[in-house]
């Protein structure tokens, strides 16, 4: 077993560091990157603008929503995978107790561009190897220290976390500006970044799930958590993470100012929307509340079946308690099929989440 966490090994005392809490909107079987105007994703939890939807939205489409973090400059979309307690044919969706976005600046030499959008991780990995990227760090962990990583990093730990289960992925920090689709990581030895691209301040998720509320007798073996990606508990090869540009020009800007001591240093994004961490004053919602799905069945009959959920009535499933959930569906028309389902709102764990910067603490 690695017994260290080699993570940020590559970062540089130069950069500043940040970090954004952000509630949980909504979890959806969309994803405006992969699968753009349909419903047929796997589910995903959504964080940041809530102008997301399965529609592909410009940096200014963002900034017309309600943002879920603590930062008024920022209106990005940031998703993940959702993760479920498995306990038999039980699906329950774990809650996050927080979920953060850090941002350094170490060597970054522009702003992420409008408009930019970015994938870290790949949703087909069953491996290590599929899993592995060298640059991307995908690891999973307990909070407790000292951190202690499978054989694996990208597998969940095979001994239940006295504390939060924690995962952390990094995001490409290279693109070319004539082009955003061409995006990717610098090469770790030289700092480099590939050919023809240019170095932007680097995102990173982090998060902590409430394990302990979801699985109050631990586990001991394969971890009792799936991952909506997935099809076996236990394993998280397959996180991945989503990103499409919010921040306002000018706090994108002064995000390349590194100011600070190391990767401790916190200091706030600061813009013409704000210059210090806002806990928002609206209610971040779901923008097209009568398509798609927040429940986990619903969404894998919805993928087998292009976007239609199943004729057959659906079974709810009262396990998933982070939602407002959907009563049992009555066999719609197909035709409206996959329209009556309400989809959840805030997570329940919402106001525990610190409205605050912090540095990350690892
Ligand atoms: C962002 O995309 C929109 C829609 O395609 C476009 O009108 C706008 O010019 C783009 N902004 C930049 C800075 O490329
Ligand atoms: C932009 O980059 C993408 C991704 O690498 C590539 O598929 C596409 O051909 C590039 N477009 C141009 C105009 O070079
Ligand atoms: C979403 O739902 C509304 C209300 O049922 C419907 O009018 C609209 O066509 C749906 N949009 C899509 C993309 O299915």
């Amino acid at each position: 077993m690695r017994v260290s966490l080699t993570l940020l090994a590559s970062a540089s005392v130069v950069s500043a560091w940040t970090e954004l809490l952000h509630k949980t909107i909504m979890h959806k079987n969309i994803d405006a990157i992969v699968s753009p105007g349909a419903y047929t994703s796997h589910m995903h939890t959504f964080f940041g603008s809530d102008a997301i939807t399965n529609v592909m939205p410009t940096t200014e489409d963002l900034q017309q929503g309600c943002y879920s973090g603590s930062n008024p400059n920022d209106f990005s979309a940031y998703w993940i995978p959702t993760l479920y307690h498995v306990d038999g044919d039980k699906f329950t969706e774990v809650t996050l107790f927080t979920f953060g976005t850090y941002y350094t600046t170490a060597y970054a030499e522009i702003p992420i561009p409008k408009n930019f959008s970015m994938i870290s991780g790949k949703a087909s990995a069953k491996t290590q190897a599929e899993a592995d990227h060298p640059e991307n760090g995908l690891q999973w962990y307990c909070e407790e220290s000292p951190g202690v990583l499978e054989p694996d990093a990208a597998k969940m730990p095979t001994k239940a976390c006295q504390q939060h289960l924690r995962f952390s992925l990094l995001f490409p920090n290279c693109v070319d500006p004539n082009n955003i689709s061409a995006y990717g990581f610098s090469d770790s030895a030289t700092n480099n970044c590939p050919e023809g691209m240019k170095r932007m301040p680097q995102l990173r998720y982090s998060a902590r799930y409430d394990t302990k509320k979801a699985a109050p007798n631990g586990w001991n073996g394969p971890a009792p958590f799936q991952l909506s990606c997935s099809d076996t508990p236990g394993d998280g090869y397959c996180f991945h993470g989503d990103f499409i540009n919010g921040w306002y020009e000018d706090a994108a800007l002064d995000m390349l100012i590194g100011d600070g001591n190391g990767r401790d240093d916190g200091r706030f994004i600061s813009g013409s929307h704000g210059t210090s961490a806002i806990a928002d004053n609206c209610n971040p919602t779901d923008q097209d509340p009568d398509n798609g799905t927040s429940d986990y069945l619903t969404s894998l009959e919805m993928k087998a079946n292009g976007g239609i959920a199943a004729l057959d009535p659906v079974v709810s499933t009262p396990s998933i308690t982070s939602s407002t959930m959907s009563t049992s569906v009555t066999a719609p028309l197909a035709t409206e099929t996959g329209q009556k389902r309400r989809i959840g709102q805030k997570s329940k764990n919402s106001a525990k989440l610190r409205q605050r910067l912090y540095a990350d603490s690892l």
